[in-house]
């Protein structure tokens, strides 16, 4: 199967992504995290994004397409992938229409996770991510609970940048769940609940 997961910062994508690699052995992409990926590297890529992002700003179209057709031409993305956190606009979900038939691909699903902003501005605050394995967790988190590394506050968590991260997500994405409905392939859940409960509704999706 092959899944965008829609929702705002913080809605709980990367949450909500990782137990489907678990449970359905699909490779998860998330752009936010090759971007981060690459700024930490220092690559020229790295560097542009790194400055739209701590403003909260989304990275340009052709930098972020060209990362996804990149993922998506290896071998392991045939086995089913979670698109976290792209497309971001029509343009992007457009190029990934695109890619996908180039590639005798569909997309199966769309997931729309939603969460009230005043919850995700709370969460983002208290968000700590390991720096070693990637996985997300909260300020009760010394160390990581899975791997024993570092967790780190990342730089757009700062509540201003959060804002402007949500007022990015209601202009430019928000409008590909209509995107998304118009072609039959939305599913909407209530992502304001324990993790465990909201994978329960998704993978009633999971056919
Ligand atoms: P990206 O990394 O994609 O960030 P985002 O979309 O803003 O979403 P987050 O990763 O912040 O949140 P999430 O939904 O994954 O939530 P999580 O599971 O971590 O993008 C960052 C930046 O990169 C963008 O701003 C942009 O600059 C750039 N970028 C990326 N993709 C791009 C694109 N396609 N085009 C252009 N630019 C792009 O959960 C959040 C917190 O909540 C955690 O602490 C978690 O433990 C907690 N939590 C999760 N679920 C629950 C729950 N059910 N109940 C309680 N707490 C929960
Ligand atoms: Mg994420």
């Amino acid at each position: 199967m092959n899944i965008v997961l829609l929702g705002a910062p913080g809605a709980g994508k990367g949450t909500q992504a990782a137990r489907l690699v678990d449970e359905f052995g699909l490779v998860q992409v998330s752009t936010g995290d090759l971007l981060r990926a690459a700024a930490r590297a220092g690559t020229p890529l790295g560097i542009e994004a790194k400055g739209y992002m701590d403003a909260g700003e989304l990275v340009p179209d052709s930098l972020v397409i060209g990362l996804i057709k990149e993922f998506l031409a290896k071998p392991e993305a045939a086995q089913g992938v979670i698109l976290d956190g792209f497309p971001r606009n029509t343009t992007q979900a457009v190029a990934l229409a695109a890619e996908f038939d180039a590639l005798g691909l569909e997309i199966d699903l769309a997931i729309a996770i939603q969460v009230d902003f005043e919850v995700i501005v709370a969460r983002l605050a208290a968000r700590r991510c390991c720096k070693d394995c990637g996985l997300i967790g909260s300020v009760d988190d010394m160390i990581c609970p899975a791997c024993g590394g570092e967790m780190y506050q990342r730089d757009d968590d700062m509540p201003q940048t959060v804002r402007n991260r949500l007022a990015i997500y209601e202009k430019s994405t928000a409008p590909l769940i209509e995107y998304y409905r118009g072609a039959d392939l939305l599913i909407e859940v209530d992502g304001d609940r324990h993790p465990d409960i909201v994978f329960a509704d998704i993978k009633k999706y999971m056919v």
